[in-house]
């Protein structure tokens, strides 16, 4: 079945069968990902443990910081027993610098659960493994991919961005559901070697093909992609508008407040007065009854103690 002619500018000149491009994208991206791809801490980690901590870190932190943090998160919690057994706010300070504390809570969780129903160790289904909190379809084919080494897809947004570009529709890299595009990267996956795959696309959507300035010019995929050197769209987002104060959104007052209860001794709390004067500069009674509400909502998510109605300390 002929797939598509190649425009002149991206150096096809024969009509390409569609098996046979899938298999040379393959070949060509394992390629470059042996000599290219980067050399990171999690990538030659065997234990299902640390591989679980890395992808929940690089949930919503950029692999530098990622990078910095992991030895250090590893040593103090090595393993799901040592996790499972510290005090809630104990793992939320060991997660500084990371943001979105969320994610302390629900690994912490996560580590008492396994503990308690599956003998402190990670099940290997998928189904097993998003019913964990914190676990999505991303992180739970992440694992099941890099962890216990099975032949998944694992679709994040470099990955989205991918293949959006290699299969377009209407000349539109944004208009693939997720759904369609799980397909095509399941129908990409190598017949062995799909960590590497699933590794070597990442690392392709964070260093070549990104987002707002793809470097065409040196991906190993050119030959094959009807995008190549076309203008990068821009990605048809729908804008969330997140809640906030004076332009600025909830979750950085949030982050904020967290790291003033980060300082405080163990076990201490604090005025919750004085904590909005830190944590808003601008502060006036009127705001009382948002930052009140900001503080519920933090409580709700299990990372802060309010003390009757003045008193708040991290969650113990
Ligand atoms: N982002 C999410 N998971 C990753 C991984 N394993 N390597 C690099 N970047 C990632």
């Amino acid at each position: 079945m002929i797939h598509y002619r190649a425009r002149k500018d991206n150096q096809m000149t024969k009509p390409v069968h569609r098996e046979n491009r899938k298999s040379k994208i393959i070949l060509s991206l394992l390629r470059w990902y042996r000599k290219h791809g980067r050399e990171l801490p999690w990538r030659n980690e065997k234990d299902p443990y640390r591989i679980l901590v890395s992808e929940v870190m690089l949930q919503q932190t950029q692999v530098a910081r990622v990078q910095a943090k992991y030895p250090e998160f590893l040593k103090k919690y090595p393993t799901f027993k040592k996790l499972a057994s510290a005090g809630t706010s104990d793992v939320v300070r060991a997660w500084r610098g990371m943001g979105y504390n969320n994610r302390a809570i629900r690994l912490h969780a996560l580590s008492q659960k396994v503990v308690r129903e599956h003998g402190a160790k990670l099940p290997h289904r998928i189904e097993d493994l998003r019913k964990l909190p914190g676990i999505g379809r991303y992180t739970a084919h992440a694992i099941a991919c890099f962890a216990f080494g099975q032949r998944v897809p694992v679709v994040d947004i470099n990955v989205f961005r991918v293949m959006g570009r290699l299969y377009p529709v209407n000349n539109k890299e944004t208009l693939h559901t997720p759904h369609i595009v799980w397909e095509l990267a399941s129908a990409h996956l190598p017949r062995s070697n799909a960590h590497d795959w699933n590794q070597a696309m990442m690392d392709l959507g964070s260093t070549i093909c990104t987002a707002a300035r793809p470097r065409c010019g040196s991906c190993p995929l050119k030959r094959y992609c009807p995008s190549a050197h076309a203008a990068p769209q821009k990605l048809l987002r729908r804008s969330r508008i997140e809640p906030g104060r004076n332009g600025i959104p909830n979750r950085i007052y949030r982050g904020k407040a967290i790291e003033v209860l980060r300082d405080l001794k163990a076990g201490a709390s604090m005025n919750s007065a004085s904590l909005a004067r830190k944590v808003v500069t601008d502060f006036t009674p009127r705001d009382r009854p948002w930052f009140r509400s900001l503080l519920q909502s933090l409580e709700r998510d299990g990372m802060v103690r309010l003390r009757g109605k003045t008193r708040i300390s991290l969650s113990d």
